[in-house]
């Protein structure tokens, strides 16, 4: 490889995605160079249909990087969600519930668009169409990352590297086995998504629990809706035509008022797998994982992105820190840092996760279990301000001397 072009940056970033993207961003406001390897084209990545729910805290993170212009125009503000179970709805109030918290509904591609643009018009460099990415001499103080592009080859030189390349990435493969440990947990179930050219069928998200299966009515616009059905983890699309998709929507969303779901063209389909898994730590050496390369939610709660966006918000203050006075005490903490937010996050997802699924080895004791379950929620107070305070977000976790007692903001 004495033919590769060489190349030198502080932190080497593996991964396009929110994680990688807004790392590379907030990096550059603390003065850090990156240069961030993405194996896919601009266009994939820009147009990869994923979740759409930002927590309170994640869009005050965009909205501080200077990544919140348009999702502050076009993101639709929610102060509540709704419970649907035995056939009746039961409205949230998240902002009531959290002194004044909200989500925001702007898809994940949205937010990967805005930041590619904000990276370029600062300078910022990302090579897109990278080929085998491969790591050399993680644990030692230089690190080095070797890649394909346009048929040269390369090498960054780097201080760090941050593996930001989602759950099927080749970072956390890179650690020594021994060195990591994985927790791991695979649902019986899946989802099966579609957006659908219509009109939401209410202005909030509906979680309904239903005999023949979880489903949930989301949006992307105020005329694009985002629909989700429990199906088998096996399942094949091709025996769900259009047809079959709605009549399974209207049932398990029918109300004892005759609510009715709005029917339009299927615009795209595709099928979720459920899984939680943890890798622990999130660093070995030189090497820090944040983001889906670290660990991964079922989507019930509409976690991931939120989660990218607090590792990244952690690991980002701790490289400043690092760079600017050579202490190394925030890096040590990341992986514990971030792992005391990431388990309370998984303990919600796999919770709203268990309420409102069937699962094929429950029975008719777990489905009335569970209807109580959700019945607490709708009529106590202090359950259902557990639930709106998880939804709208846990405070982007400090380290102990630094943790706020209310919730922090996030100076840069
Ligand atoms: N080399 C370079 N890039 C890679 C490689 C590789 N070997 N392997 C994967 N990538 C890229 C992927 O193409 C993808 O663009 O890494 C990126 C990872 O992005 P995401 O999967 O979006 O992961 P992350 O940034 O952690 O965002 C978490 O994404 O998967 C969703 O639900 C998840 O919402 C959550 C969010
Ligand atoms: C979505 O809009 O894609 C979405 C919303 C809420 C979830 C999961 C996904 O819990």
């Amino acid at each position: 490889m004495g033919m590769a072009k060489d190349l030198s940056t502080h932190v080497g970033i593996i991964g396009a995605g929110p994680a990688g993207l807004l790392l590379s961003h907030l990096l550059h406001l603390h003065g850090i160079q990156s240069i961030l390897i993405e194996a896919q084209t601009r266009e994939h990545c820009e147009t990869r249909v994923r979740a759409g729910v930002l927590e309170q805290g994640t869009v005050d993170l965009l909205n501080e990087a200077g990544a919140g212009e348009r999702m502050r125009r076009e993101g639709l503000i929610h102060h509540g969600i709704e419970l649907r179970f035995n056939r009746r709805g039961h409205r949230l109030d998240l902002h009531q519930l959290t002194n004044g918290r909200a989500i925001t509904v702007y898809a994940q591609h949205e937010v990967v668009k805005d930041l590619v643009a904000l990276r370029f018009d600062a300078g910022g460099r990302i090579v897109f169409q990278a080929g085998q990415v491969q790591f050399h001499d993680i644990a030692s103080s230089s690190p080095r990352i070797t890649f394909q592009h346009g048929g040269e080859a390369y090498e960054i030189s780097c201080d760090f590297i941050a593996g930001c390349d989602g759950f099927h990435g080749i970072s956390r493969n890179s650690i020594p086995g021994g060195a990591v440990r994985f927790y791991e947990k695979a649902y019986p179930f899946a989802w099966l998504g579609i957006l659908a050219e219509v009109p939401p069928a209410s202005n909030e998200l509906i979680y309904s629990n239903h005999e023949r299966g979880f489903a949930l009515s989301s949006m992307r616009t105020p005329t694009i809706s985002r629909l989700y059905l429990q199906c088998d983890p096996h399942e094949d699309l091709a025996v769900w035509s259009d047809s079959r998709i709605w009549e399974e929507l209207h049932r398990r969303f029918e109300t004892v008022d005759s609510f009715r779901l709005n029917q339009g063209p299927i615009l795209q389909k595709g099928i979720t797998s459920m899984r939680s898994f943890v890798a622990d730590p999130m660093q070995y050496s030189r090497l820090f994982l944040a983001g889906d390369a670290a660990h991964i939610v079922p989507p019930t709660g509409a976690k991931g992105l939120n989660l990218a966006a607090a590792d990244v918000y952690v690991l980002a203050r701790a490289f400043d820190s690092w760079y600017r006075s050579g202490n190394s005490a925030l890096l040590d903490r990341y992986s514990e840092t971030c792992l005391r937010r990431v388990w309370r996050v998984q303990h919600f997802s796999w919770w709203m996760t268990s309420m409102f699924h069937r699962f094929p080895e429950g029975d008719e004791f777990d489905h009335r279990r569970q209807l109580a379950e959700l019945g607490n929620i709708a009529s106590s107070r202090a359950a259902a301000t557990y639930l709106a305070e998880n939804y709208t977000g846990l405070p982007f976790d400090l380290p102990e001397e630094l943790a706020q007692t209310s919730w922090p903001t996030h100076s840069l």
